[in-house]
């Protein structure tokens, strides 16, 4: 999300085996031929796989469409004089579809929404790569249907003056973007029928920077209430605020549909001793994060490791994956807890297993459905995906009670945890904002609690499904979006 924060802008050099083919291209894309050269920079300069040079090359030699090559074709169709067909207005989102990470996900699931649930809609959809690298592992992990939508709304024929534009991801990314990426909205602001920026933050404010890029928008939405407030305090044009809840797969994630997957088998043990009684089942609790200090992991394995031993029958399972740093977690688990003040018990450490192998989106549920009860202590959260995600597989959710989430977590349908006090961000493009410090007391006794109340745990997990499916299931959040979409364009006409 602000992985590009401290990037400068830089000029884009164009690689001398791009020239050739863009400037055959030059009469077509005069004005937008810098957006072009830009992305085929960008593609051509990644790095992780030759594969992927390969293949981009091969597209500007061969006739067959790919994906990146209908990228492309967007833009040039926007100045090529194509009959156009009923509806006319248009909303291009654009985001990093193909990038994986929060962003992605959160624009896929608007689009597969608003692609299935709008009947006869009044705009046509189209998308685009920006904000962030592509990631070819990601794109080829993607489900066929949901590539081949992909493609299909590439191939959008839109008019610049009769579209929206919806710029999803940090603002960074906006025109003029401080790092490279493909600028949204493409040709700045001015000429489109509306700009729309979509992004949110973890902390209690929004840099100022940020807040002058998004005043230039027409709009901005923003997921929860936590984030009106906190970008009305910091400045940005309360008209333009607007609350858009983000949807959650309930159909997708649902407890009916899964058996568990065998976490033994795929957790590595990092601390304590594997349960061995086959007769009686541990209970599990799991949590999923990217390991960064702001997901609070040191708060989760303080409050597990003094709360439980090995005699509880309990077991932490931490689904996770690197953020700037390695992937060495179990020396960074056992390292943290011989740096810290916590007593091995007498009957020796609860277990702590490290799942971070690339578990696919298709896999998830089953990894939701092997838990007894999900936890995530973050110090700040946008939205909290794996928190909407777990509460519609019915589990019972333990998570601190502050930004994002408070949106949906209630004393009905979940755990929500009370936080001990503000405290400053030291580093990072967020330093000198506040975040919250969640209670490592409070959060022993609600880990103790769901363990200890079955009842009361089912209940709440329930409840939560029912919440989940009540307020930002697919079908809803496609009827809010779609709502203040046409609202915008009865406007103009
Ligand atoms: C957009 O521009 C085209 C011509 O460039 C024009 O025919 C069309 O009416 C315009 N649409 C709107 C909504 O102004
Ligand atoms: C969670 O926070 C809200 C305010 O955002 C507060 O009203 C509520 O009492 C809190 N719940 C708990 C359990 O701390």
């Amino acid at each position: 999300m602000k992985a590009h924060e401290n990037q400068q802008p830089r000029n884009i050099r164009q690689p001398s085996h791009v020239r050739s083919f863009t400037s055959k291209l030059k009469s077509l894309i005069f004005y937008l031929s810098p957006i072009v050269i830009l992305f085929l920079a960008i593609s051509l300069s990644f790095t992780k796989s030759n594969h992927f040079k390969i293949h981009l090359l091969k597209f500007s030699l061969t006739t067959n469409p790919t994906f990146f090559q209908s990228i492309l074709r967007f833009f040039l169709q926007t100045q090529t004089p194509n009959p156009i067909s009923k509806p006319s207005y248009c909303v291009l989102w654009m985001a990093p579809f193909l990038s994986g990470g929060g962003y992605s996900s959160e624009s896929w699931s608007y689009i597969l929404a608003l692609n299935e649930h709008v009947k006869n809609p009044r705009f046509k959809m189209a998308i685009a790569q920006h904000g962030d690298l592509e990631s070819l592992q990601f794109w080829e992990g993607l489900p066929q249907r949901m590539r081949n939508l992909a493609v299909e709304l590439h191939k959008t024929n839109c008019r610049i003056n009769e579209t929206i534009v919806i710029c999803h991801s940090e603002p960074g990314a906006w025109y003029p973007p401080l790092f490279k990426t493909v600028p949204c909205p493409p040709t700045g602001y001015g000429n489109s029928l509306s700009v729309i920026g979509r992004t949110m933050f973890e902390t209690d404010r929004v840099s100022p920077n940020h807040v002058v890029r998004c005043n230039r928008m027409d709009f901005v939405w923003v997921p929860t209430d936590f984030h009106v407030s906190t970008f009305v305090q910091s400045g940005v044009d309360p008209a333009k605020v607007v609350k858009i809840v983000q949807p959650v797969d309930v159909n997708f994630f649902d407890p009916l549909k899964y058996r568990p997957i065998d976490l033994a088998v795929i957790g590595e043990q990092v601390l304590g001793v594997r349960n061995q009684d086959l007769s009686s089942k541990e209970f599990v609790f799991l949590s999923v994060f990217k390991w960064e200090y702001r997901k609070g992991w040191d708060v989760l394995l303080k409050a597990y490791l003094e709360e439980f031993s090995n005699a509880d029958r309990v077991a932490l399972y931490l689904l996770t994956n690197p953020y700037h740093s390695d992937r060495d977690f179990g020396n960074k688990i056992v390292n943290f807890v011989e740096g810290s003040n916590i007593e091995k018990p007498v009957d020796g450490w609860a277990p702590i297993y490290v799942i971070d192998t690339h578990v696919p989106q298709i896999d998830l549920p089953q990894m939701y459905k092997a838990a007894d009860a999900f936890v995530l202590p973050s110090r700040g959260e946008g939205w909290g995906r794996p928190l909407v995600e777990a509460m519609a597989m019915s589990l019972p959710v333990i998570a601190t009670n502050w930004s994002g989430p408070i949106e949906y977590l209630t004393e009905e349908n979940s755990y929500p945890l009370p936080v001990d006090r503000m405290s400053e961000v030291t580093e990072g493009p967020f330093e000198g904002h506040f975040w919250a410090e969640p209670s490592v007391d409070k959060l022993r006794a609600l880990m103790r609690q769901v363990m200890s109340n079955a009842e009361e745990a089912k209940a709440k997990g329930r409840k939560a499904r029912e919440d989940m499916i009540q307020r930002f299931s697919p079908e809803k959040v496609a009827g809010i979006v779609a709502d203040h979409i046409n609202n915008i364009i009865d406007n103009k006409i």
